[in-house]
C-alpha cells in the first residue's frame, strides 16, 4: 500500500513532538510511504527576522530571489533535517530529500491569472514532471523519503512549489492509493472561523464551487486545488485532516477511519 503524507510546517514542533511515533508505526508496518513537508510558519519567522515580510495571493507565498534562498534553507535545511532526525529518535531511517535531487520535481516558473491581471509570483513554480526512480530507490533500500518541496526548473535553479502541490504530483506518480493533507484545522470547514463546521466528505465536482464561493481561502485554496486534481487521476482519496488525526492513521491503514474531510472522484 502507498501513501503520501504531507505534514504542515505547523505540525512540525521538536520540542514537543508528536508526528513522528505514529508514522514511525505506520512505516514498521511495511507501508510504502513518501512524506512531503511544509514549512509556512518557520520560513515567515526567518523572513521577518531579516526584516521581510511574507505576502501569498491565492495561498502561495510570493518569493523573490533573495527570499527563495531563505526559503531553501528553512525547507530543505533545517525543516527537512528536522524531520530525519525525529524519524531516526523513533528508529527510522529516513532518507531526506528535495524535488530538487535526482531530478524528483521539474518545475516551472509560475504565472498566476487573477481578475484579468497576470500577477508575477517570482520564484515560484508549478510542476511539470516528477520521475519516481530515486524514490523507488530508497524505497528499495528500505529508506523513508522525507521531501522538501523545493524543486528545480529546467536549468537546475531552484524553485518554490506549494508543499500540497509537490504531494500531490508525488501521489500521482507513485499511484498511491491515498494522499494524507495535515493542516492546522480539522478539516474544511464551511466557516473557517468555526471549527465545528467541518466537511466530512467532497467530491472533486463540489471544489470549484467551494473556491469560488469563497468559503476556502488562503492555504486551503491550494489543498483544494491538488485534492481535485489527485482524485481525478488515479489517487483513490485524498484525506484533509488535522495534526490531532496523525495517532489515527495506523488505523486508517488497517481499514479505520481518519477524521478529517474526505475527497474522493
Ligand atoms: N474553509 C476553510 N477551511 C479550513 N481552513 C481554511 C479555510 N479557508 C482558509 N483556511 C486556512 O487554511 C489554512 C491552512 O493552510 P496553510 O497553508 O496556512 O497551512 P499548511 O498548508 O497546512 O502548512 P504549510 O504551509 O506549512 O505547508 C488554515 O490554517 C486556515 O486558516
Ligand atoms: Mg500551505
Amino acid at each position: 500500500v502507498k501513501i503520501v503524507i504531507k505534514i504542515s510546517g505547523k505540525n512540525i514542533d521538536p520540542e514537543n513532538d508528536h508526528i513522528s511515533a505514529p508514522l514511525a508505526r505506520l512505516w514498521r508496518e511495511g507501508k510504502q510511504l513518501v512524506i512531503v513537508h511544509g514549512g509556512g510558519p518557520q520560513i515567515t519567522s526567518l523572513m521577518n527576522r531579516v526584516g521581510k515580510e511574507a505576502r501569498f495571493e491565492e495561498g502561495l507565498r510570493v518569493t523573490d530571489r533573495e527570499d527563495m534562498d531563505l526559503t531553501e534553507m528553512v525547507l530543505s535545511g533545517y525543516l527537512n533535517k528536522t524531520m530525519v532526525g525525529l524519524l531516526a529518535r523513533e528508529g527510522v531511517l529516513a532518507c531526506g530529500i528535495s524535488g530538487r535531487d535526482g531530478g524528483l520535481i521539474g518545475a516551472e516558473k509560475m504565472l498566476m491569472e487573477k481578475e484579468g491581471e497576470t500577477i508575477d509570483l517570482g520564484r515560484v513554480g508549478s510542476i511539470s514532471r516528477v520521475d519516481t526512480a530515486l524514490l523507488q530507490g530508497l524505497w528499495d533500500k528500505g529508506f523513508l523519503p522525507v521531501v522538501s518541496p523545493v524543486s528545480a526548473d529546467s536549468e537546475g535553479r531552484s524553485l518554490n512549489v506549494n508543499a500540497d502541490s509537490v504531494a500531490a504530483g508525488i501521489a500521482r506518480a507513485v499511484a498511491a492509493e491515498t494522499l494524507v493533507l495535515f493542516t492546522d484545522v480539522p478539516g474544511v470547514l464551511s466557516d473557517p472561523l468555526n471549527p465545528e463546521s467541518m466537511i466530512h466528505t467532497l467530491s472533486a465536482g463540489d471544489i470549484p464551487g467551494l473556491l469560488k464561493g469563497g468559503v476556502a481561502g488562503g492555504g486551503m485554496i491550494p489543498k483544494l486545488k491538488m485534492a481535485k486534481e489527485a482524485v481525478e487521476n488515479g489517487v483513490r482519496e485524498v484525506i484533509i485532516a488535522g495534526g490531532e488525526a496523525l495517532g489515527a492513521l495506523e488505523g486508517y491503514a488497517r481499514g479505520g477511519e481518519l477524521p478529517g474531510t474526505r475527497v474522493t472522484a
